[in-house]
């Protein structure tokens, strides 16, 4: 019996030492220690052995017991910690590794551009003013002073929705909303998309505008002068210099159209500027009693100024492009330039 124990101890330690996994080991406890197994079989048998031999086998059975379950606990050990280290290994994280960074956008040029220009008025006290993309004649036309008969009347400049419905074809509808709204003084900017009948490389049927409007007591054409030569030195730098010629609007009386100093040639003569130094930038005046009237301000009393650019047009002066187009392709390699 004893022999016996001894080659029970030695098979099994063997096969603990070799068991690779921790399932492995599970059968291997049950099989040697559990209900069914072996050991169990022999401490059975040591009730039927001659009882003066019953002591010393009791004792051997139980050390061989107290062996297995160090050696089965031992080797669980050992497994436990060679699967997590290969846990570990497989599901390994580099914290020291660069994050993959999100593709991070940014304003679009017309965006930077409407921004800056509404900055640079913000800081004379314009306030921001909106108007819809799809406005009445009236407000388009009719209210500021536009009879029927004009030829930007004429359905090749505009485009409409239904009779008495039209895209905007500029931002001075807003002038009017505004009037009719608030009492005067009155300094707003008003940005926003409009719509043309028109495409060509410098054209586009849909492009930006900025409109300004000033409304006091005393409001001259050298006030309207003095805050348009401001805002192209704050926006082109302090060389850029404004010229005034006469022009005809029918919403403002007088007109002006303002030309610049070319932003390419600085007024010395290039392609960009057809060679005269200036480029066109921007259409203005001082408004209409007529409109006045419409937004039922009284015209004795108030004056104002009124004025309109493209900023698109801005934009790309600025970067000297000469294509509107590439403001609206939304080609990458274009627009993460700016
Ligand atoms: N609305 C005019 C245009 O689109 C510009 C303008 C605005 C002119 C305000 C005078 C006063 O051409």
């Amino acid at each position: 019996m004893k022999a016996q124990l001894e080659e029970m101890q030695r098979s099994a330690l063997d096969e603990i030492q070799a068991v690779s996994s921790l399932r492995d080991l599970d059968e291997c406890r049950v099989k040697w220690l559990g209900r069914k197994g072996a050991l169990t079989d022999i401490l059975r048998g040591v009730s039927s052995a001659p009882v003066e031999e019953r002591p010393a086998l009791g004792k051997a059975a139980n050390e061989l017991k107290i062996a297995l379950t160090e050696a089965l606990d031992g080797r669980r050990e050992a497994l436990e910690s060679t699967e997590q280290a290969r846990d570990a290994e497989e599901n390994r994280v580099d914290f020291s590794l660069p994050g993959r960074r999100p593709r991070r956008g940014h304003a679009h040029l017309i965006s930077q551009v409407s921004e800056e220009i509404i900055g640079i008025f913000a800081e004379l006290g314009f306030k921001v003013a909106w108007g819809p993309d799809i406005e009445t004649e009236y407000y388009n036309f009719d209210s500021l002073n536009t009879p029927a008969e004009h030829p930007a009347r004429d359905s090749h400049d505009t485009f409409f929705v239904r009779p008495g419905v039209v895209l905007r074809t500029h931002t001075s509808p807003v002038q009017m909303r505004v009037m009719e709204s608030v009492k005067p003084p009155v300094a707003i900017v008003a940005p926003g998309r409009v719509y043309r009948v028109d495409w060509d490389a410098s054209h586009s049927p849909m492009f930006y505008q900025l409109e300004g409007l000033l409304v006091d007591e005393g409001v001259t054409f050298a006030d309207l002068k003095g805050t348009i030569a401001h805002f192209l030195r704050r926006f082109f730098g302090k060389d850029c210099k404004p010229r005034f010629r006469p022009h005809f609007f029918p919403f403002t009386e007088p007109s002006a159209e303002v030309d610049m100093t070319c932003t390419v040639c600085n007024g010395s003569g290039c392609r960009l500027c057809k060679h005269s130094g200036w480029i066109e930038i921007l259409g203005c005046g001082m408004v209409h009693p007529n409109v006045f009237r419409n937004a039922k301000y009284d015209y004795e009393r108030y004056t104002g100024f009124a004025f309109g650019f493209g900023i698109d047009r801005i934009g790309l002066l600025r970067h000297s492009i000469n294509t509107i187009h590439h403001l609206y392709e939304n080609d990458l390699r274009f627009l993460e330039q700016f």
